[in-house]
């Protein structure tokens, strides 16, 4: 058993070897028989139902998996991470003025709220929000794909990151509320960029491909105040980690972020891939995945995952 001391100074005590805890959590969640592949897009319907995966990357740099954790798979929305990070890096306090960091209480591709709110979004982990930062991409880099790929590949140490160009077509083809809120961003002045041009980035950074096992070490420095833990390289300063992980806590998880909160107690971020991460400030990073989602369009096997290994061994930040 190792004791690490995480934020607030509480201590959890984990064992060395998390394998078997994994493994039986896995095969706990198994069982969990609810839940829909997402099928919005051909591309992510035939994605069979049945894989399930679980990793925790500590800061000690060891990596422990159980299930399909080398799989890479269709990332969706927990790519919105990796895009506020350089739009955070590009704009600074600028990028506040553009959009907001309050829980939306909608679902995740909710158009309601952007029209009330002068097409302003309520926090870059919505729709609105990340096709907003998208805009900041596409108009403060001349590539601004390979700005994303390459941080990407960077972060987890490994080329094996890729996008998956069937995806990103049937996105673009079935892209109708996406850019209805692209469109209604643009009518109120808040995108600079040409609309096709900033859709067209954030389809493509929605189908990056990655496995658990890359996400889990990618994401890292989340859990270690900015800095990769690994090759101690500054990610981003103390306090832009402090705020992505207060974003994630509050809307990482769409409606249901209270929920996980109250259940989980950890910053997060889900996917319609069927792929959840969760920070563990001091500790390392949780990275879950598994197609089924329930109604707010989360892996129902991932979070019962997280939930069962954030109550055993006690890792609430709360
Ligand atoms: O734009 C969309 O709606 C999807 N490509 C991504 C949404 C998503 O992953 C929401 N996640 N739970």
């Amino acid at each position: 058993m190792t004791q690490h001391l995480i934020s607030g100074g509480q201590s959890i005590t984990a064992p060395d070897n998390l394998k078997p805890l994994l493994q039986d959590i896995l095969q706990q969640a198994l069982g969990v028989t609810r839940g829909k592949v997402a099928d919005y897009i051909p591309a992510l319907a035939e994605v069979k139902p049945d894989y399930c995966a679980l990793t925790v990357a500590t800061l000690d740099g060891s990596v422990t998996s159980v299930g399909d954790a080398t799989t890479p798979f269709s990332i969706q929305s927990i790519s919105k991470i990796f895009g506020l990070m350089l739009a955070m890096e590009r704009l600074d306090e600028k990028l506040w003025q553009r959009v907001q960091m309050e829980p939306s209480g909608q679902p995740f591709n909710s158009i309601v709220q952007l029209e009330w709110e002068k097409g302003i979004p309520r926090n870059p982990m919505i729709n609105a929000g990340a096709i907003l930062v998208s805009d900041v991409l596409v108009s403060h880099y001349s590539a601004s794909k390979s700005a994303v790929l390459s941080m990407v590949r960077g972060l987890c140490a490994s080329d094996s990151v890729c996008v998956d160009r069937r995806v990103h077509q049937s996105e673009i083809e079935h892209g109708a509320r996406n850019a209805a809120l692209a469109y209604l961003m643009k009518s109120f002045g808040n995108l600079e960029a040409d609309v096709d041009e900033v859709l067209d980035h954030y389809f493509w950074q929605c189908a990056l491909t990655m496995s658990t096992e890359d996400l889990a070490r990618a994401l890292a420095f989340l859990a270690n105040r900015g800095t990769c833990p690994y090759s101690g390289k500054a990610i981003t300063s103390h306090r832009d980690a402090q705020r992505i992980n207060a974003l994630l806590s509050t809307s990482g998880m769409y409606d249901q972020s209270g929920q996980f909160a109250f259940t989980v107690g950890l910053p997060a971020k889900s996917g319609v891939g069927g792929g959840i991460v969760a920070i563990v400030p001091d500790y390392g990073v949780i990275a879950a995945w598994a197609p089924p989602l329930n109604s707010y369009g989360n892996s129902a096997r991932g979070m019962e995952m997280i939930r069962n290994l954030a109550n055993r061994l006690g890792l609430s930040v709360y």
